[in-house]
C-alpha cells in the first residue's frame, strides 16, 4: 500500500489505544490524543481535534469505561459514549474520513440462549451500556463511511483490565471469589487492534468494495467463550511463572453473592458471523490470544529484571 493515510486515534493511552498506535504504526501518519490532550466531554474540543488533525481516518478508542462509576454518573458516561462519537461522526462525513468506533457486548441484556447476532434487539441492564449503544445510534443516524465493532471483556498487556486485576490479586490473597454465571468472549486488544489494522487496510486498498458495502456495525470479539470464573483459571494455569508460582485458589459465586452497583447481561457471548463473512477476519480462540498476552507480560518482566 503506498498510499500513507493521516490516522487520529482518540483514547491512544487506553489499552486498544495503545495496540492500535502499534498496529497502525506502518500505515500511515498517526496523531495520538487522549486526556492529557483533549476532553472528549466537550463537543467544541472534539470538533477543534478532529479538524486540526485533518486525519483520513479516525479511530475512536476512547470511551468512559467505568461500569459501575457510570451509574451515579451518567451525564459523563453519555458525553464521552454518546456526545463525542456523534461529533467524530459528524466531523468524518463533513471530511469524508473513515470513523472507526468500538461499543460492547452490555448493549444486551443477555437474555438469549445462543449468541447474540447484530439484528438482535438491544436492551441495556445499565448506565454504561445504554450510553454505548447512545454512541452506535448517534453515528448510524450521522451516517457517512463508518465501522462500529462491538466487543467484549477486553483485556491486554497495559491498562486497567481482568487479567492484570486476576495478577495483583494474586500477590495478595490466597483465594479469589470469582463470578461463575455470567459467560462472553474474553478479547485481547492485540486481537483487537490487529483484526480493525487488517480491516482498515482492506477497505484503503478497495478489496471490500464501496462504502455502501461495508459500512455498519459488526461484532468482534475472539472466539469461544467462559465465565469470569472459566477466564480465572485459565489465567492463573498460564501465570505461574509470572507469579513465582503463587497461585490463589478460585472459588466460583453467583452474581448474587457479588453485587455491584451496574447489572450484567448473563449471556454476552455474541456471533462473529457478520464479520467473517464481510471481511474474511476471525480474532483467535480466546485461549490462545490468553497466551500470546501471557507470553508479551513474561517477555516484559524478564526485560525489567536484566
Ligand atoms: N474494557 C472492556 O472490557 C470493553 C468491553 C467492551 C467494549 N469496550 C470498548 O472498547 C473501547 C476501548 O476500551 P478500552 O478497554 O481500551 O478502554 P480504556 O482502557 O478505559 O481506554 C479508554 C481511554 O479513553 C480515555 N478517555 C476517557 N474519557 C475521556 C475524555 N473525557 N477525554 C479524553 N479521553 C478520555 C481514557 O483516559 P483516562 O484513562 O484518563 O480516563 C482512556 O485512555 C471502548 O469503546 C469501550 O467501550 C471495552
Amino acid at each position: 500500500m503506498s498510499y500513507r493515510p493521516r490516522i487520529l486515534i482518540a483514547g491512544a493511552a487506553g489499552q486498544v489505544g495503545r495496540e492500535l498506535q502499534r498496529s497502525f504504526a506502518d500505515c500511515g501518519e498517526v496523531i495520538c490524543h487522549d486526556c492529557d490532550t483533549v476532553d472528549l466531554a466537550d463537543p467544541d474540543q472534539v470538533r477543534a481535534m478532529v479538524r486540526n488533525a485533518a486525519p483520513q481516518i479516525i479511530l475512536n478508542a476512547a470511551a468512559y469505561t467505568a461500569v459501575d462509576r457510570a451509574e451515579s454518573e451518567p451525564e459523563a458516561a453519555m458525553a464521552v459514549n454518546s456526545t463525542a462519537p456523534k461529533v467524530l461522526a459528524e466531523e468524518a462525513r463533513r471530511s469524508n474520513a473513515l470513523l472507526v468506533h468500538y461499543s460492547t457486548d452490555y448493549v444486551f441484556d443477555g437474555s438469549k440462549a445462543e449468541p447474540w447476532s447484530e439484528t438482535d434487539q438491544p436492551n441495556p441492564l445499565n448506565v454504561y451500556g445504554a450510553s454505548k449503544l447512545a454512541g452506535e445510534e448517534a453515528i448510524h443516524q450521522v451516517g457517512g463511511r463508518y465501522l462500529i465493532f462491538r466487543t467484549s471483556w477486553v483485556y491486554g498487556p497495559h491498562g486497567r483490565n481482568f487479567l492484570l486485576t486476576m495478577l495483583s490479586l494474586a500477590r495478595e490473597r490466597d483465594e479469589l471469589r470469582i463470578v461463575d454465571d455470567q459467560f462472553g468472549a474474553p478479547t485481547s486488544s492485540i486481537e483487537l487492534a490487529d483484526a480493525t489494522s487488517a480491516i482498515v487496510r482492506g477497505v484503503l486498498d478497495g478489496r471490500f468494495g464501496s462504502a455502501e458495502s461495508w459500512s455498519g456495525l459488526y461484532h468482534m470479539t475472539c472466539s469461544g467463550s467462559t465465565s469470569w470464573c472459566g477466564f480465572a483459571s485459565a489465567i492463573f494455569s498460564r501465570a505461574a511463572g509470572l507469579l513465582h508460582g503463587k497461585v490463589p485458589a478460585v472459588k466460583p459465586v453467583s452474581s448474587s453473592e457479588y453485587i455491584t452497583s451496574a447489572k450484567r447481561p448473563r449471556n454476552s457471548i455474541l456471533s462473529n458471523e457478520k464479520l467473517h463473512v464481510r471481511f474474511g477476519v476471525r480474532l483467535a480462540p480466546w485461549e490462545a490470544a490468553l497466551d500470546a498476552v501471557i507470553s508479551r507480560l513474561t517477555r516484559e518482566a524478564q526485560a525489567a529484571e536484566l
